[in-house]
């Protein structure tokens, strides 16, 4: 699940959610990163909230300061040793204040992170939340405090996250944590742990909870949303030994997909990260089959080189992508599309970058997320291959793949230009006060004149006229 699928105005900004009434901590939180990040955070709000603590937008005045952090590359974490720096400057004014790290960079560093950053009291990994008001108490006491024990079976699905700063029309549900899939490039399966699935009958529950309150579009979140599987908890290895009652009862992903919508036919669901060589075609006639599940996947791709993508550990070739894509079309197709693609994989020549190329000329990606590779402590591309490409290289690579994605984004907008398309408005466009702002089913965000619409209603938008990432249009009735 990817760092830059979140708004970007989002990255860093405190996170507010009404005052409990009672309480009287003060509780500064920001979180860097990806998706699951942000929706971690409102969970550690609400076990703070038990603590007496209310949220506050005004780092000067918190009594804690908690930074959910990203480890994917070194820039996020550069971006959050900055961060640091600017909460010491603080305390310098507000010395009671304490400070601690949760999220990737925690589980990473562990108690190293006390030693290279003193103004660090706590550093709490993203399994081990529940034990915030214990930590609290030692940092309180006067001691650090470290839990970075991974969990097998923690999910959070006991735990109602209170709904930080959102717009309170879209929200994420997270349904499974951690990652099993071992690329070779990714920090993830050491930072977040092996993967496990939240029980089905608790994301009804936290979606039922959600359209009570008038939410109207949910993401369902995990770092590889097909491999799904709950069976009554723990490791999916275990599955092989369940029992036949166990096996029977077991609700994969397409079954989720299918209960959730069913349940809830006037909510619009998405969902993300899929993986291609976990995404079964039983997922996309869930999709076909409801009109309120989205028409978009997001569907990492990394690299189009089979070789470079077999060093990748990426599971699947060039052929089998190009297959799924196609299968894609076929039963859904007006189905968007988009990736994620990394520049300079150790080894990659000129040849395999032209591969990625013609890969993304095939699919004609509606938008996509793109790096340069950025090596990572631990991973095993770390440990058995040469960081080998020249970083001028790889720039210039990850250009030309971000100019083709441009061409790309702006052929696939046009095409909306003329129809009616279904919006769902989730706030004021950043651009206009006249304007609102929502995205269409395919995830590309349209805008048009308010006239009396309000955000959380589904729109009829004729589309005039695009840019490569916004649709213009005018409303011409609900939905
Ligand atoms: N370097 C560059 N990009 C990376 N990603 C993951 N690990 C790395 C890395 N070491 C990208 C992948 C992934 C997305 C979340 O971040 O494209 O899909
Ligand atoms: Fe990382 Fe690969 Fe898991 Fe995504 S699927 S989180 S890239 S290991």
């Amino acid at each position: 699940m990817e760092e830059k699928t979140i708004d970007e105005n989002k990255q860093g900004e405190a996170l507010i959610l009404e005052a409990k009434k009672g309480n009287t901590r003060k509780l500064f939180i920001e979180s860097y990163g990806c998706q699951m990040n942000f929706s971690d955070s409102e969970i550690v709000a609400s076990i703070l909230a038990d603590q007496g603590f209310n949220t506050t937008t005004l780092l000067e005045e918190a009594d804690l300061v908690l930074v959910n952090t990203c480890s994917i590359r070194d820039k996020a974490e550069q971006t959050v040793r900055k961060r640091l720096e600017k909460y010491n400057a603080v305390k310098k004014i507000n010395p009671g204040m304490k400070v601690g790290v949760l999220g990737c960079m925690a589980e990473r560093l562990k108690s190293k992170f006390l030693e290279e950053e003193k103004i660090v009291d706590m550093v709490v990994g993203p399994d081990a939340y529940k034990d915030l008001p214990n930590l609290l108490q030692e940092v309180e006491e006067g001691r650090d405090a470290v839990n970075v024990i991974l969990s097998k079976d923690e999910t959070y699905g006991d735990i109602a996250p209170v709904r930080l700063g959102g717009n309170g029309v879209t929200a994420f549900v997270s349904i499974t944590r951690g990652c099993d899939n071992m690329c070779t490039f990714c920090v993830v399966p050491f930072t977040r742990g092996r993967e496990r699935s939240r029980d089905p009958q608790s994301i009804l529950e936290e979606v039922n909870d959600l359209a009570v309150k008038g939410y109207k579009e949910i993401t369902l979140l995990g770092q590889n949303v097909d491999s799904y599987l709950w069976y009554g908890g723990g490791l999916k290895k275990d599955f092989k030994n369940a029992s036949d009652i166990q096996k029977a009862t077991a609700t994969n992903f397409a079954q989720l997909l299918d209960m959730v919508a069913t349940a809830h036919p006037g909510m619009r669901i998405r969902f993300s990260t899929s993986n291609p060589q976990d995404m079964t075609e039983d997922v996309l006639h869930s999709m076909a089959k409801h009109k309120n599940i989205c028409n978009y996947i997001h569907l990492p791709v990394q690299s189009g080189s089979t070789r470079v993508l077999k060093e990748m550990n990426r599971q699947h070739t060039r052929e089998e992508y190009m297959a799924l894509i196609d299968k894609i079309r076929e039963i859904i197709p007006d189905c968007g599309i988009s990736q994620d693609i990394i520049a300079g994989f150790p080894t990659e020549t000129e040849e395999d970058h032209l591969d990625t190329l013609s890969l993304m000329e095939y699919v004609k990606y509606d938008f996509g997320f793109m790096f340069v590779y950025s090596e990572r402590p631990g991973t095993l591309a770390e440990r058995k291959m040469e960081d080998d490409v020249p970083m001028e290289a790889k720039k210039r690579r990850l250009t030309e793949i971000i100019d083709l994605q441009q061409k790309h984004s702006a052929y696939r907008t046009k095409q909306f230009v003329g129809k009616t398309v279904e919006v769902l408005i989730e706030k004021e466009s950043k651009k206009s006060d006249q304007y609102w702002s929502g995205r269409i089913p395919q995830n590309t965000v349209a805008v048009f004149p308010k006239e009396n619409y309000k955000p959380g209603d589904l729109v009829m938008v004729k589309i005039e006229e695009c840019t490569s990432t916004t649709l213009i249009g005018k409303a011409v009735g609900y939905s």
